[in-house]
């Protein structure tokens, strides 16, 4: 049984979510425009403009070919549907290997959006790019575990954190990160003790994906926790809708009335 939650009533910040931690559980959605982002705008604490945009929005296999100026595009549209909730904008792959190249990029993103923060996926090898970025004014979620943006260098998705030693290596990503200044961490794709021992090992909030119940938000995809992404479905994905079959049926139903000359009708017509 779920009790109905209260929604976001007023503008989240950095500061806000820091404070979640331990006290209410963070959601957060990805987004990718306007009309989607208002939507969610009361129901969601964090808005991410995923790189996952470049699989689900744009039909690529993996998330590697997006690129730092469809990031802004698609943050700015989501920016003008939502206000309320704090915004991320996923650094895209390629865009962060240097800290003066990721101080760039972040400030492209702080200039030509309204986003809050950026995501950077790596573990404690981006400690030094990340404590450059946090000096320099820019807030940070970090993103350890399941990385998509190693895809190809890792030959696949592949669930982390089985063993006890890569549980711990965890661990040291998530300190090294939060000594960097990250005021967030998505974990992704990891065993649940995994993200149980990370959540408890730092004391900035935790968002998962497909790592259990014990951290201190859930993030899930918008394409995919509302049945339009079907070219696969990871375990941990919880459908809540088939949206592609409700959009399908009434596009048909169109299809057929304007083919039978039903649509449009009088109450549908200037006359
Ligand atoms: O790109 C994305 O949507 C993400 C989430 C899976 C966390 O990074």
């Amino acid at each position: 049984m779920s009790i109905h939650s209260k929604p976001v009533e007023k503008k989240v910040t950095v500061n806000s979510v820091k404070k979640m931690k331990g006290v209410e559980k963070i959601v957060m959605i990805t987004a990718y425009d306007a009309l989607f982002a208002s939507i969610f705008e009361k129901e969601a604490e964090m808005i991410l403009v995923g790189d996952s945009l470049n699989m689900s929005f744009m039909g690529r296999s993996d998330t590697l070919s997006a690129t730092l100026e469809q990031m802004i595009y698609h943050t700015q549209a989501v920016c003008n549907g939502a206000k309320l909730p704090l915004i991320v904008t996923d650094m895209p792959f390629g865009s962060c290997n240097t800290p003066d190249e990721a101080l760039n990029s972040a400030i492209r993103v702080y200039k030509e959006t309204s986003a809050e923060a950026v995501k950077i996926e790596g573990g404690k090898e981006k400690k030094e790019i990340i404590s450059y970025l946090c000096d320099n004014g820019i807030a940070v979620v970090g993103h350890i575990g399941l990385m998509p943006q190693f895809v190809r260098a890792e030959g696949g998705y592949r669930v982390r954190g089985k063993s006890e030693e890569d549980i711990n290596t965890l661990i040291e990503d998530a300190k090294a990160l939060e000594s960097a200044g990250v005021f967030t961490l998505i974990i992704e794709g990891v065993s649940n003790e995994a993200a149980k021992r990370v959540t408890e090992s730092v004391s900035i909030p935790t968002i998962g994906i497909g790592a259990g119940d014990a951290t201190d938000g859930q993030v899930l995809v918008w394409s995919d926790m509302l049945g339009f992404f079907d070219k696969f479905k990871p375990k941990f994905v919880k459908e809540y809708i088939d949206g592609a079959d409700i959009v399908k049926r009434a596009v048909m139903r169109y299809r057929d009335e304007v083919k039978n000359g039903i649509f449009p009708d009088e109450e549908h017509s200037y006359g």
